[in-house]
C-alpha cells in the first residue's frame, strides 16, 4: 500500500502515539486515587504541537473505560473570560452529557420514553432531575457560589447514573484568565467552585490543558491550587520514542526510511511531535521513490523547512503587531531558554511599559509567556530558529 501515513495537524490522531507511557500511567493513577475516594485534579501543559490534545483523547477513553463521565470542551478561548459565556458553555456541556447518557439509560431499562430530552428541567434519569437555574447579573449571588450550587445540585444526576465521577476535560484553557478591568474573574471563580464542590463530596474533577502559562495562571488565580492540581507535562519525545513515532508510522506502508535518515529526522525535529509528523509527510510527498535515503532527505530538507515556516510559524508571527514582532526578534537574540525582561526591553528599544504590554499580548496570542518573574519563554518549539531566519 502506498499511503503517506504521517498526519501533521491540530488534534489529529497520529499514526502511532509514541512515548507517552509516563503521562498515561500518571493519569491512570489519578483515576485510581479518585476511585479510592481522594481528590485529584490535573494540569496538562506543554508547548504548541507537543501532543496535548491527542493525549486528552486517550484520557477521555480511559475515563469512559473506568466509569467516569468525561465532559470535554476542546476550544476554550478569550471569549470565555466572560461569566455569561462561561456559564453558557458549562451548562450546555452538562446538559448534552446528561441527555446522551439518559437516553442510553432509558433504552437499557426498556422504559417508555416518556421524557422530553430537550426540556432542560426534565432531562435526567428516572427520579432524578437536572437542575438548571440561570445566573443573572442582577442577583446578588457571587459567580463562584452560583457555579458551586449548580454543580452540587446536579451531582445526584451523575451519582444515580452510577458514574464514579465527572471529569471536566478542558483544552486550550490557558486562554481563560481573570479580567480585572471588566471585573470578570472566571478562572478564580471556577477554581474556587471546583474546590468547594469537592469538599462537599460531589465528584467533579478538573483536567485543565493548555500552553505552559496555564500553570502560572492557575497559581496566580488561586494560590492553593498548586496543592490541588497534579502537573502532567507534555514535551518533546526522547530519541527512542521519536524513532518509534517514525518507524511505527511506516509499518504497513510501502515506504522505507534509511536508518541514517530516521536519525537525522529525530535530530532536526528535536523530537517534537508536530514536526515529526510534518517532516515525515513532506519527505514522502517530495520524493517519487519508496525507499528513501539520507541523500534524498538532504536534498528535500530545505523545502521542508520553508514549508514548515509557511504552515506553522508564519501564520502566528503575522498575528503579531510590528511592536510585538520587534519584541519577538529581540527575544530571539538571547541564547538561553529563559529570556530576561531587561534584555528584551533593551534589544527591542522599548520603554518598560511598551515592552510589558507587547509581551502580555504575545502571551494572549500564544507565542511567548511569562515563565517566572522577569523571565520569558517562547510558547512554540523551535520558534527561536525560525525567528533568527526571519529577523535577520
Ligand atoms: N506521542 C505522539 N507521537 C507521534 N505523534 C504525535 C504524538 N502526539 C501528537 N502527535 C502529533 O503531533 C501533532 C500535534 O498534536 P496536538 O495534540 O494537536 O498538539 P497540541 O495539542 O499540544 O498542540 C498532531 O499531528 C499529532 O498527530
Ligand atoms: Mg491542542
Amino acid at each position: 500500500m502506498k499511503r503517506n501515513p504521517f498526519n501533521p495537524g491540530s488534534g489529529v490522531p497520529p499514526p502511532y502515539l509514541a512515548g507517552r507511557e509516563d503521562q498515561l500511567s500518571t493519569f491512570g493513577k489519578v483515576l485510581e486515587s479518585i476511585e479510592d475516594g481522594h481528590v485529584e485534579n490535573v494540569i496538562v501543559h506543554g508547548l504548541r504541537g507537543t501532543g496535548k490534545t491527542v493525549l486528552l483523547d486517550e484520557f477521555n477513553r480511559m475515563c469512559r473505560e473506568r466509569k467516569f463521565l468525561p465532559i470535554r470542551r476542546p476550544q476554550f478561548s478569550e471569549k470565555y473570560c466572560n461569566q455569561e459565556e462561561f456559564e453558557k458553555a458549562l451548562k450546555f456541556d452538562m446538559r448534552i452529557a446528561i441527555e446522551t447518557f439518559s437516553k442510553v439509560t432509558w433504552f437499557k431499562n426498556r422504559m417508555k420514553a416518556g421524557i422530553s430530552y430537550l426540556k432542560p428541567k426534565s432531562v435526567g434519569i428516572p427520579d432524578t432531575f437536572y437542575y438548571e437555574p440561570s445566573y443573572e447579573k442582577s442577583t446578588s449571588i457571587p459567580f463562584e457560589d452560583y457555579l458551586k450550587k449548580y454543580l452540587n445540585d446536579n451531582w445526584t444526576v451523575f451519582e444515580n447514573a452510577d458514574f464514579r465521577g465527572v471529569i471536566l476535560l478542558y483544552d486550550e484553557f490557558h486562554t481563560v484568565v481573570d479580567d480585572k478591568r471588566n471585573k470578570q474573574y472566571v478562572l478564580s471563580d471556577f477554581l474556587a467552585a471546583v474546590n468547594e464542590v469537592q469538599k462537599a463530596g460531589s465528584k467533579y474533577f478538573a483536567v485543565l490543558c493548555g500552553l505552559p502559562n496555564l500553570q502560572l495562571n492557575v497559581k496566580k488565580a488561586r494560590s492553593y491550587s498548586e496543592r490541588m492540581y497534579r502537573s502532567i507535562e507534555v514535551g518533546n519525545l526522547n530519541d527512542e520514542a521519536a524513532t518509534l513515532a517514525i518507524e511505527k508510522a511506516l509499518e504497513g506502508t510501502s515506504y522505507k526510511f534509511e536508518a541514517q535518515l530516521v536519525k537525522s529526522m529525530v535530530e532536526d525535529t528535536g523530537g517534537y511531535p508536530y514536526f515529526l509528523q510534518f517532516y515525515g509527510k513532506e519527505t514522502i510527498s517530495n520524493t517519487t521513490v519508496s525507499k528513501i535515503t539520507q541523500r534524498d532527505y538532504e536534498r528535500i530538507k530545505p523545502l521542508v523547512v520553508t514549508q514548515l515556516d509557511a504552515d506553522f510559524f508564519e501564520p502566528r508571527f503575522e498575528l503579531a503587531s510590528s511592536g510585538e514582532q520587534r519584541a519577538l526578534c529581540a527575544m530571539s537574540r538571547f541564547a538561553g531558554p529563559n529570556i530576561p525582561f531587561r534584555f528584551i526591553k533593551s534589544k527591542a528599544r522599548m520603554s518598560k511599559n511598551d515592552a510589558s504590554v507587547s509581551l502580555g499580548r504575545l502571551e494572549k496570542k500564544g507565542m511567548a509567556y511569562n515563565y517566572k518573574r522577569g523571565e520569558y519563554r517562547f510558547s512554540m518549539p523551535m520558534f527561536r530558529n525560525y525567528l533568527v531566519r526571519k529577523c535577520s
